[in-house]
C-alpha cells in the first residue's frame, strides 16, 4: 500500500456524487505533505479546487499553486482538442475551427479523440521535462476523473483513437499514454463508492472495464461516508430498557437506527473485502460541506493507512 503515493499517476473514479473530488483532493494534500510535488487534475468544467483553497477561479488549462507543493489544473476536453487541432493544422485558424462546424465534425467523426488529447495532457504533467515553460514537473498527478463510464472512455482512448491513427504523432502519443496506464509501477486506480448495496456491483463494473481495457485491476476502493459505531450491543440493550420516558424511548430508537446503519455499511465493506478488494473506509464528516478543514480531516484519516 505504501507504494500507491509513489506512482506517477493516480486515477480516482466512481459514480456521480460519491466523493471523488473530495478524496482526490485529500490524496493531493497527503502526497504534498509527504514531500511530493503534486498536482490534482480536474476534468470537465468543474474547476472547484482553487475556490476550496480560497483562490479565484483560473482559466482552464492553467496550473494553479494551492499550497506548499500542491497545484491544481482543470482540463476541458473540448478546449484541449481544439488546441491540439490548431497545433496540428497550423494553417487552420482557430476561428474557422470553432465557427465552421469543422470542430464538431471532427469531434464526432473521431471517437476518443477528445479523451486521448486530455490523456496526453495528463501524461505530459507526469513528465519531468515538458514541452512548455515550467521546469521541475511533478512527482505525482492525481486525476479527479469523471464518473465511471466516462472515466473508462478516457482510459481506453489510446485504443479507441489510436486504432484510427496508427501512424504519425497520434500513434506515438497513444502509445506513451497506454504504457503509463498499463504499468502498475507507474499508475494506480482508485474507486470511490458509498457503502450502499450497490457498492459491490459498481466496483465490479469498474474492475471489469479496467481489466478489459488495460489489463489492470483496482488498487484500492475508498468506501466513503462511513458512520461510526458508537454503541456496543450491551449499551443498546440497556438503552432499550430505558423506556421510562418518551425521550428515553426516542433516544434508544435513534441509537438503534444509527447502529443498524453503521452495521449495514460495515457489511458492505466486508462484502468488498471478500471479493479481494483492498478497501479503505473513509468516515462520514457530519456537517461537512466540501470545505478545506473537512478535506484535511479526511487526509489525516488516510495518512495512517496510505
Ligand atoms: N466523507 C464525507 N463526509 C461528509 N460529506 C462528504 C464526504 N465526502 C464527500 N462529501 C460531500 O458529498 C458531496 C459530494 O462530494 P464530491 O463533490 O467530492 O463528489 P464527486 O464524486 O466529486 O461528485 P461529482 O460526481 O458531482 O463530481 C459534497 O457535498 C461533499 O462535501
Ligand atoms: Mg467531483
Amino acid at each position: 500500500m505504501s507504494s500507491l503515493l509513489e506512482r506517477e499517476l493516480l486515477f480516482v473514479t466512481g459514480k456521480g456524487g460519491v466523493g471523488k473530488t473530495t478524496l482526490a483532493t485529500a490524496l493531493g494534500l497527503l502526497a504534498a505533505e509527504r514531500g511530493l510535488r503534486t498536482i490534482v487534475v480536474e476534468l470537465g468544467d468543474q474547476g472547484r479546487l482553487p475556490a476550496l483553497f480560497g483562490l479565484p477561479a483560473p482559466q482552464a488549462g492553467v496550473e494553479t499553486l494551492l499550497g506548499e507543493r500542491l497545484w491544481s489544473i482543470s482540463i476541458d476536453p473540448d478546449q484541449a482538442l481544439l488546441e491540439w487541432l490548431q497545433q496540428l493544422g497550423g494553417r487552420v485558424s482557430g476561428r474557422m475551427l470553432a465557427s465552421s462546424g469543422t470542430f464538431q465534425y471532427f469531434a464526432a467523426a473521431a471517437p476518443g479523440a477528445k479523451e486521448l488529447v486530455s490523456m496526453v495532457k495528463i501524461w505530459e504533467l507526469t513528465q519531468g521535462e515538458r514541452w512548455q515553460r515550467r521546469a521541475g514537473g511533478y512527482d505525482l498527478v492525481v486525476v479527479d476523473a469523471p464518473s465511471t463510464g466516462h472515466a473508462l472512455g478516457l482510459l481506453q482512448s489510446p485504443q479507441t483513437f489510436g486504432a484510427i491513427a496508427r501512424v504519425g504523432p497520434i500513434a506515438g502519443q497513444s502509445q506513451r499514454v497506454r504504457e503509463l496506464l498499463q504499468d502498475p509501477g507507474r499508475s494506480g486506480f482508485l474507486a470511490v463508492a458509498l457503502a450502499t448495496d450497490m457498492a459491490v456491483t459498481e466496483t465490479l463494473e469498474l474492475q471489469d472495464g479496467l481489466r478489459r481495457g488495460l489489463g489492470r485491476t483496482l488498487d484500492t476502493v475508498l468506501l466513503n461516508g462511513l458512520l461510526p459505531s458508537r454503541f456496543t450491543a450491551a449499551e443498546l440493550e440497556r438503552m432499550a430498557r430505558l423506556d421510562g420516558s418518551e425521550i428515553g424511548r426516542s433516544a434508544a430508537t435513534a441509537a438503534r437506527a444509527a447502529h443498524d446503519r453503521a452495521r449495514f455499511q460495515h457489511n458492505q465493506l466486508a462484502r468488498l473485502r471478500r471479493r479481494r478488494f483492498e478497501v479503505l473506509g473513509v468516515p462520514f464528516l457530519f456537517g461537512a460541506e466540501l470545505d478545506l478543514t473537512a478535506v484535511q480531516r479526511i487526509a489525516a484519516h488516510l495518512r495512517r493507512r496510505l
